[in-house]
């Protein structure tokens, strides 16, 4: 075991995941190729469920699958007994696949198609998170059509900015999200609701960003869903059963981040709601978390094989990787940073000359990691980027028609292929003649 930024383990000089040889698996099912120690993944889930249970409150985690939406995720969710929110019918779909049981199931989004609230009506979803008044709307004449009823929670903005990145910010007032509290905007979405027969309002939602370090922004929104609560229930007599603060707990990238455990952040949020729900003189409600990122992002690894390399004179080195930008377009998108080691060189000491990690993708921008020491790097070395789990392989695209890489678990030194790699015919299989 070596201990640096992240602890991994090597067996004959090669990165181990979850106890299988990772350039194995680079050359058993190619590269690049994802790769999740789902046994992270469990853990994290119950060291969440630990905090609410020694804090004595009812509770739920919901995996935000936009973090990384599949069939073997679902599955995964589904035998840990989490919930999950979706925010597509492309997810609502692959869940039923799963066979993930649907009223576990959060519906989000800022633009739920009327094709999308049916498809979740029917399915008979968990909650659908009302996130603006054309859905309102859209939702009740829906219920009416199919003379039914279900669940729903308003997703608040609760005018909380955590600092973090800009693009990474969701409860602002400023914000494409949620119905705003200050202008009462909530307050009016509550009302429409409570007057609405066909829809049961279980709760308040607010997610306040993503990628957040400091704890005092959660505290902060968590106060504030007790306060609406405690107006709400003197003007209308309504008291939540759910309080819902969201996700975006921050986890480690690069040694810049130095994070808390994600679940410390939770339980500040939940003896905040405790304290001021007691000050409040309100019923203890239900808790539920969001995590997305915190749950599968540590699990996850992305492994490349090393090309093509050029070296700008006194200036740096490129070495090529075979993907980049279309199976990671976070370090692109956000300048976010990540670590990496030869997979196939773990143990061997780092060259004092820093290189640059760049994509396959035809954008200058396609740079994986701006500055790294590794071991001498020869082509056909295999590198490992850690922390890629999320947000990663979710946003992959097919920009300049390369394929999407396949998906591997691991989890007690077995692995198993859970998304193939897409084929040259999967690439044209849309395509029509003109
Ligand atoms: C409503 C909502 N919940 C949860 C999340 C998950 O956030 P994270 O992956 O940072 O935990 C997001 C992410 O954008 C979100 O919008």
């Amino acid at each position: 075991m070596i201990k640096n930024d992240f602890d991994y383990e090597t067996k004959n000089n090669h990165l181990m995941i979850g106890g299988v040889d990772s350039v194995e698996l680079a050359h058993k099912y190619g590269t690049p190729l994802v790769v999740y120690d789902v046994s992270k993944i469990r853990e994290q889930i119950s060291h969440f469920k630990s905090v609410f249970e020694d804090n004595h409150v009812d509770y739920e985690v919901s995996y935000a699958s936009k973090a990384f939406a599949s069939v073997a995720t679902y599955q995964i969710m589904k035998q840990e007994n989490c919930h999950i929110d979706v925010v597509s019918g492309g997810e609502i779909y692959t869940a039923l696949k799963a066979g993930f049981p649907m009223d576990k199931v959060s519906f989000h989004g800022n633009n739920k198609s009327a094709e999308e609230l049916k498809m979740a009506v029917e399915n008979h979803v968990g909650v659908i998170m009302l996130d603006n008044f054309h859905e309102i709307e859209l939702l009740s004449k829906i219920l009416n059509d199919l003379d039914t009823q279900t669940n729903v929670m308003l997703r608040i903005t609760p005018g909380i900015s955590a600092h973090t990145h800009e693009y990474d910010q969701t409860g602002q007032v400023d914000s494409k999200f949620g119905f705003d509290v200050e202008s009462k905007q909530a307050e009016k979405a509550l009302e429409i609701v409570l007057n609405n027969p066909r829809m049961n309002m279980l709760g308040i939602h607010a997610h306040i960003g993503s990628q957040i370090f400091e704890v005092n922004g959660f505290v902060m929104a968590a106060e504030k869903l007790v306060d609406l609560s405690a107006d709400w229930h003197q003007k209308f007599g309504y008291q939540p059963e759910v309080l819902n603060v969201g996700g975006g707990f921050g986890i480690k990238y690069s040694e810049e981040d130095d994070p808390i455990a994600p679940e410390k952040f939770v339980d500040a949020i939940v003896k905040a709601i405790k304290q001021r729900s007691n000050q409040k003189g309100l019923n203890l409600p239900a808790i539920w978390i969001e995590p997305g990122r915190s749950i599968i992002g540590p699990a996850g690894y992305n492994l490349y094989t090393i090309g093509s390399r050029k070296d700008v004179p006194e200036i740096k080195s490129y070495i090529t990787v075979d993907g980049g930008m279309g199976d990671n377009i976070r370090p692109a998108l956000y300048q976010a940073k990540y670590e990496a080691v030869l997979a196939n060189k773990a143990n061997d000491e780092p060259e004092s000359n820093a290189v640059r990690i760049a994509g396959k993708y035809c954008e200058s921008g396609d740079i994986l990691i701006q500055n790294i020491n590794l071991p001498h790097i020869e082509p056909g070395d295999v590198l490992a980027m850690f922390a890629t789990g999320a947000y990663g392989y979710a946003m992959a695209s097919n920009y300049n028609l390369n394929l999407k890489p396949a998906v591997v678990f691991v989890e007690n030194g077995q692995d198993k292929l859970v998304i193939k790699r897409q084929s040259y015919e999967d690439l044209v299989r849309l395509d029509l003649e003109y």
